[in-house]
This record gives C-alpha cells, structure tokens and sequence, in this order.
C-alpha cells in the first residue's frame, strides 16, 4: 500500500523513510536544484521570445516545470519522451487525476452513492485511470531493470535506479522491499507530488497579480537583493523574507489540499464527541485558516505582511492553517515544496513584468476554484509577460 492512505504502522514507517532518504535527501538535492535550474533557463529563454503582448498560459507552463523536474529526478527521463509501450504522461496523469480531483458521489453518500457512481460511469472510469497509471509505472521500472544498476554511477542513479538497488537486500532495520511497494512509492510521487505543487504556483502568481501592491513590493525585493545577473542559477532566494511570506499567505488562503488525507484512528475524543477506530475524520484546512478568531477581520485579505514577526513552524508547532498537515502524518515534502515554488515565482518575477490580458483590472482576475481532494483553480491562468529592462 502507499504511504498517504496507508494505515499508521511499521510498512508506512519504512516506506515514508525510504521516500524521504532516496527522492528529498541530500543524495538528490543536488541532481533537482540543477534540473529545476535548466528547466527555469528554457522557460526564461521561451518567454524572450515570446510574441510581444500576448498572453502566455501559466497553469500549462507549470504543469510543463513540474512534471519535468518530477520526472527527470525519480525515472531519469524527460517527461516529453513517450514510453516505448503503455500509455502517454498526459493520458495516465490527465484522466486519473481528473477523476480524483473531482470526487464521487459516493465520497459523501456512502451507500446510495456507490449505485450513482456504478451508472454514471465514474467508477469504470477511475478504474481506467489506475490502470493507466498501473501500465506506466510498469514500464519505467521495466526499462530501469534493463540495466545493471551495478554499473551506473551514484551520481546519475534516479529514485528508481536507487529503489531497485534498495530492494536487492534487506535495510537495516529488516525491511525488504518488494516490486508493489516499489510500485506505491512511484505512484506517491507521481500523485502526491505533482498538481500539489503546480495548483500554489498558479495561486501565487494569481494573487500577486490581484494585488499589484504586493507584486511591486515582492519585485523590489527579488531584484534588489539579486542585483543584475545574467544565469538563472545566480538567483538565491534564501533571504528573500517577502517572498516566503508570499508563498505562506497563499498556501493560508489556498490549501491544495483543503481536506487532507482521512486516517484511521484509535478510540479518541475530539471536543467531546467519540470518535470510534476506521471512522473516516476529515479536517477542514481550508476552514481553519480562514478562522478571523485566529487571523483577524481581514481574514479574506491576501496580505503577506501577517507573517512578519510570527514564530515556529504550521504543523509542527502551530495549527492555525495546515497546508502540509501536521504531526506524523504531516507531508514529508513540507520543505522542500516551498522552496521549489519560491525558485520558480522569483525566477519568473526577477526576469519579467506581468499584466494581465486584454486590459483586465487586477481585481476582475477569476479566483473561483473547484476539486474536492486537490483544490484548483477553475480558469486557466493567462497573463502577459514584458522582458525586465534594468536602467544602465
Ligand atoms: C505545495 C506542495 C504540497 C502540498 C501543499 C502538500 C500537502 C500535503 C498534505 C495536506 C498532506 C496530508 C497531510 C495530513 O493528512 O496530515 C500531504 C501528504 C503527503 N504528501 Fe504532500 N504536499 C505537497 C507536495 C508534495 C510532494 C512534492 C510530495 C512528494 C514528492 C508529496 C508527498 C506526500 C506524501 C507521500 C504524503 C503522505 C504522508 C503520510 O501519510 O505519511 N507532497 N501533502
């Protein structure tokens, strides 16, 4: 099983360590940073180029990032490369998340649900879409196998190569690793990974073009602590202060994942009430960090500047807004996330200027949203890009 809907135990134990030592360690911090550079310096090149005054749609050209920094660090390849055989990237990510994305009727009505769910068609076509999945996985792991992992070097061995290594032997704790749970792990990546990350940075560049004070105050930031560079590998966004409270305010207002993951629990009590084993719990994040009696009356407002002076960590030791979850169960990635989507935001900011199209007022921008698991947004995001000039 895969680690989010896996119950608390010691597989979940072994596979979430696996994950966190082999896909977020220091092993393969170096091999994402230098693809998330590369794919910045496409995306800044691409938009040089682009026709002037034309709008560019944002949420493709994310999914476009994420899917290859995704790809080129867990499977090696470059996610436009078909498999040999089996599905496309798009058709087993697209229908599958779609569905899930959407939720069934059977989510909020168990019994009467499931026959809507039968006739509808929603439940062959999930089905479809695991399949899908299913295939693709087989036959990335069936093309890794056809090499010696032997004779690939540390350095340009990718979550898989590391992962077949891994199940030759058992780790130290005892634990071996057989073909399904290898199968879960890629399918944790490919699930959990990519949409989360892409629906913030379509947020974040929303809100900021909603709020031109903000974006003028974010951009004076990212340029005057860059300075003029030429590489997009020279911008270091470690000091950028606004730009993380940028990034918090929108995961606060736009939780991708607004409901969490359900766990099974042990008999507990929440505020009185008895909660029994199994009992499906779904926590409303979105809810929570809306609370004005935690975040005051401007609780709507996208105003960054509430995180100024404010201490600890959301999930470890706050639970005002929860956009990574919390405790244990917590999202492993709830660090190297952010800094993935403050890379792409500054890169993208630092190089150009955005209007959006068709004369548009900021506050016209469409922020409806719409999904249950993954809350996205419903209108693509299109926005023009200018080219910086920086005055001799
Ligand atoms: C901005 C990006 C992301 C957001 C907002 C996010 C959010 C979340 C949330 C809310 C949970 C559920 C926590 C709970 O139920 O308490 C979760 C769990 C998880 N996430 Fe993320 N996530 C992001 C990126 C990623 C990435 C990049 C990966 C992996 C490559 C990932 C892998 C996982 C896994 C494996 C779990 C299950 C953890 C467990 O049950 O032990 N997430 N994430």
């Amino acid at each position: 099983m895969d680690i989010a809907f896996s119950p608390h135990s010691g597989h979940w134990k072994e596979m979430r360590k696996l994950l966190v030592s082999e896909f977020m360690g220091p092993k393969r911090a170096k091999l994402s940073n230098h693809v998330l550079v590369t794919e910045m310096e496409r995306i800044i090149r691409l938009l040089s180029s682009h026709p002037p005054a034309t709008e560019v749609n944002l949420s493709n050209m994310f999914l476009e990032i994420v899917k290859q920094m995704v790809c080129k660090v867990a499977f090696g390849s470059d996610y436009r490369r078909q498999p040999v055989k089996g599905p496309s990237w798009d058709v087993m990510l697209g229908e599958l998340t779609m569905e899930l994305l959407n939720g069934s009727v059977g989510d909020s009505f168990p019994f009467l649900g499931y026959f809507i769910d039968q006739f509808s068609g929603w439940n062959r076509r999930l089905n479809d879409g695991f399949k899908n999945l299913d295939t693709y996985i087989d036959t990335i792991i069936d093309d890794h196998l056809k090499h010696n992992t032997k004779e690939i070097s540390e350095e340009d061995k990718d979550f898989v190569h590391s992962l077949l290594d891994i199940s030759s032997k058992e780790t130290d704790s005892g634990y071996r690793l057989n073909h399904v749970d290898l199968k879960a792990l890629v399918m944790d990546i490919l699930t959990g990974g990519i949409h989360t990350t892409v629906v913030t940075l379509i947020w974040v560049m929303s809100e900021i073009n909603r709020n031109p004070r903000v974006m003028q105050k974010l951009q004076n930031e990212i340029r005057n602590c860059t300075g003029k560079i030429e590489k997009v590998g020279e911008l270091d966004t470690t000091k950028m202060t606004y730009l993380k409270m940028v990034v918090k305010e929108t995961l606060r207002l736009h939780p991708p994942a607004p409901l969490m993951v359900p766990h099974a629990l042990s008999h507990t009590q929440i505020e009185g009430y008895a909660v029994f084993p199994s009992t499906t719990v779904l926590i409303n994040a979105w809810g929570i960090a809306r609370d004005p009696s935690n975040w005051g009356e401007n609780v709507s407002e996208f105003y960054p500047e509430r995180f100024e002076n404010v201490e600890g960590d959301f999930g470890r030791d706050r639970f005002e807004m929860l956009p990574f979850g919390g405790g244990r169960r917590s999202c492993p990635a709830m660090n190297i996330a952010p800094a993935n989507v403050e890379f792409v935001i500054a890169s993208l900011v630092y190089w150009f200027n955005w209007e959006l199209p068709n004369g548009m007022k900021s506050q016209e921008l469409n922020i409806e949203n719409g999904g249950t698991l993954v809350l996205r947004k419903n209108v693509p995001l299109c926005l023009v890009p200018t080219k910086h000039k920086w005055e001799d």
